[in-house]
């Protein structure tokens, strides 16, 4: 087995041995979520892995998760909402709804709709700051306007004056949209929610509506919320264009009317933010939900010295501020991605030098690790070159100014 399909494999049978121990425990909703995710994950193995006797105990395996799945669904289904234990509860609010400590009862239906989401739907607070986000100020006094206040001061936002209730980032791949989205999570204290699209997508069909509407109750009942969709252009595709399946088509519909149907009261804030990199793809229906749209472009020059900075920090360097400088006009199409990948290229530089000498062999030894200098960085802006071109990045100016703010 490859590293790759190996961690998926493992990946499964973690799984599984979680939904089995969930399902000792009487705790079948999120039993039931596991057991699917297992089996998903097998399917997935099942595409890279082609071995006879390995894809024989793989479907074995998939056809006894999703048996047992079934069972626990019928169960659900046809029981009254559980109450949780006393216990459970509490730690469940704490841990899953990352909500703050004011928060303690957690009523069965949210404890329902929280065992429902969990697995695909990430509700714990994030840790990212502003200043951990070199740049952008623009966008960062956006997403202030638009998230922060609005939350932490709802009574600014009554009449006329009332906030977006979608909020869309868009810009090219690896500057800083996701980052940014966790830095507005983290400073507006509300309850966050994060599902990725994909994610909503590859749940089982049927499965994915539920979570959905899932999602979106206890998002209201948990208010303020923030709803994060990451890569919306995965589920907010434009109509008919590509093949697209009836599931996606449901989920697509779903989604619309779920943000459709968004209030958001000046008492009981929620908000949608969405990211993506291909705002084009996205489907018109879906991009009017999204009032305020946002450009998170390139980093330029200032930003870029600070996302050195940034990615180099705690690490023995002979770098001065000059230097800083001269690495942000060498790149002047890199993204902070790019940015941080050629960061940690350089920092691990002076530990192989030390493993390639075999000087790391003698534990006994105390050895010294070198300072980086500039040179190094050159070496390795040679080797790590910028993932955007200027073609695509015309691409992203015209639609900024076409349907940007
Ligand atoms: N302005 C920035 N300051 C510091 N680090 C940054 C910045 N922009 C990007 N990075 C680095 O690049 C990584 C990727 O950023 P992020 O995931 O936010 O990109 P993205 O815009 O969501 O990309 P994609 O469209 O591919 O999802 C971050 O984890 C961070 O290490
Ligand atoms: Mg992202």
């Amino acid at each position: 087995m490859s590293s790759v399909d190996s961690k998926l494999y493992q990946y499964a049978v973690r799984e599984a041995k979680e939904a089995v121990a969930l399902d000792n425990q009487g705790k079948y909703r999120q039993a039931m979520n596991k057991y699917f995710r297992a089996a998903d994950i097998l399917m997935q193995f099942m595409k890279y892995n082609k071995n006879p006797q390995m894809r024989t105990l793989c479907k074995k395996n998939i056809e006894e998760y999703l048996e047992r799945a079934k069972v626990l669904k019928s169960h659900l289904s046809g029981t009254k909402p559980r109450r949780a234990r006393p216990a459970e509860r509490s730690s469940v609010s704490k841990d899953e709804a990352g909500a703050e400590s004011g928060i303690e009862a957690v009523s069965s239906e949210e404890q329902e709709l929280l065992d429902m989401i969990s697995g695909t739907i990430v509700t714990e607070s994030p840790n990212v700051k502003w200043n951990d986000i070199a740049g952008l100020q623009n966008v960062k006094q956006a997403l202030r306007e638009a998230i922060v206040l609005p939350i932490a001061k709802p009574e600014l936002f009554t009449g006329a004056r009332r906030p977006w209730s979608g909020i869309l980032l868009f810009g090219p791949p690896g500057c800083g949209k996701t980052l940014l989205a966790k830095a507005a999570a983290t400073e507006c204290k509300a309850t966050f929610f994060s599902a990725s699209s994909a994610d909503l997508l590859s749940k089982w069909l049927g499965e994915s509506e539920k979570l959905i509407s899932g999602l979106f109750k206890i998002a209201r009942l948990k208010a303020p919320s923030l709803i994060f969709m990451d890569e919306i252009d995965a589920v907010a595709t434009k109509r008919g264009e590509g093949a697209e399946s009836g599931g996606e088509r449901r989920v697509k519909t779903q989604l619309l009317s779920e943000i459709q149907g968004l209030k958001s009261t000046h008492d009981k804030p929620l908000l949608v933010l969405g990211a993506t990199n291909r705002p084009w793809d996205i489907d018109t229906a879906m991009l009017s939900r999204f009032e305020k749209r946002v450009h998170v472009p390139l980093p330029d020059l200032k930003a870029r010295a600070g996302i050195f900075r940034i990615h180099t920090e705690g690490v023995d360097s002979i770098l001065t501020d000059e230097d800083f400088v001269e690495l942000a006009v060498r790149t002047e199409i890199y993204s902070g991605r790019d940015i941080a990948n050629v960061c940690r290229e350089v920092i691990m530089l002076p530990v192989r030098e030390l493993d390639m000498s075999g000087l790391l062999e003698d534990s006994s030894k105390e050895v010294k690790v070198r300072d980086i200098t500039l040179k190094d960085f050159k070496n390795a802006l040679k080797k790590v070159k910028p993932m955007t071109t200027k073609v695509l990045l015309r691409q992203y100016n015209d639609w900024a100014e076409e349907f940007g703010e």
